[in-house]
């Protein structure tokens, strides 16, 4: 019976996960994306299921698939703030891994744009940074943890995206890497806690990825006496 109880760790605790991108519309048939797969959300929510917890999965426009876990498929960003914030309230602790859009259309035209002129110009207006609304409304007893995609000055821009958004921990991916970030069955990763204390993996795939950040999440747990 305790062995059962300590190789599910998160039994009894709600975990919130975001994956995938965002579509934001241009019209009825176009969008603005990005190549996140899904893949490492859904390798993270997998992963803390098997630890024991209770997960909800927000995900964008994907081909993953999965079980044991209550589901929202949402497109854009501006989906995905609310269903975010309807969640995050009833949360443990919330990861998110999705690949949000930065800018979206300020206008959405209601029929198919067509090709006159020869340059076009499409307005756009920054999205809301959901981790960093969640971060202001984080209680004590949350744990919320952040992603961070960089091509130069990672660390430096890591740790600032952790303070700016009151974050427990940011897991840092490195793109320069061959053979990491998105369109990737692998990831080479480094997690930086409150404190700026750092970890570095070597590059492995998104499972064993996820094995590591749970790891992480869970030594956070102990030190938070959660
Ligand atoms: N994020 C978010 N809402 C947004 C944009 C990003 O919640 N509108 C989250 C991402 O899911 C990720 C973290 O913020 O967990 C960092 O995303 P990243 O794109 O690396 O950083 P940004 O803060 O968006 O800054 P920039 O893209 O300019 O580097
Ligand atoms: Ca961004």
């Amino acid at each position: 019976n305790h062995h059962i109880k300590a190789s599910l760790p998160l039994l009894g605790k709600k975990v919130l996960v975001t994956a995938g991108p965002t579509y934001e519309a241009i019209d009825p048939v176009r969008f603005i994306g990005n190549h996140s797969s899904g893949k490492m959300g859904f390798a993270l929510a997998q992963q803390l299921y098997h630890l024991g917890a209770e997960i909800t999965l927000i995900t964008g426009p994907t081909v993953e698939k999965i079980d044991h876990v209550t589901r929202i498929d949402v497109i854009s960003a501006a989906q995905m703030l609310n269903a975010c914030t309807t969640h995050f309230a009833q949360s443990d602790i919330m990861v998110m891994s999705a690949a949000v859009a930065d800018y979206t259309p300020v206008n959405v035209a209601e029929q198919k744009i067509k090709k006159t002129e020869s340059e076009f110009n499409i307005a756009l207006k920054k999205t809301t940074d959901i981790l960093a609304t969640l971060g202001q409304q984080k209680r004590e007893n949350q744990i919320l943890v952040g992603f961070a995609l960089e091509t130069n000055d990672e660390e430096h821009h890591a740790k600032e995206k952790l303070k700016k958004k009151n974050l427990d921990m940011i897991v840092l991916n490195s793109l320069n890497d061959k053979g990491a970030g998105f369109k990737t069955e692998t990831n080479k990763i480094t997690i930086f806690n409150k404190e700026f204390n750092s970890k570095s993996f070597n590059i492995k795939s998104k499972t064993d990825v996820a094995v590591d950040i749970c790891n992480e999440i869970l030594n956070l747990m102990i030190a938070k006496h959660l």
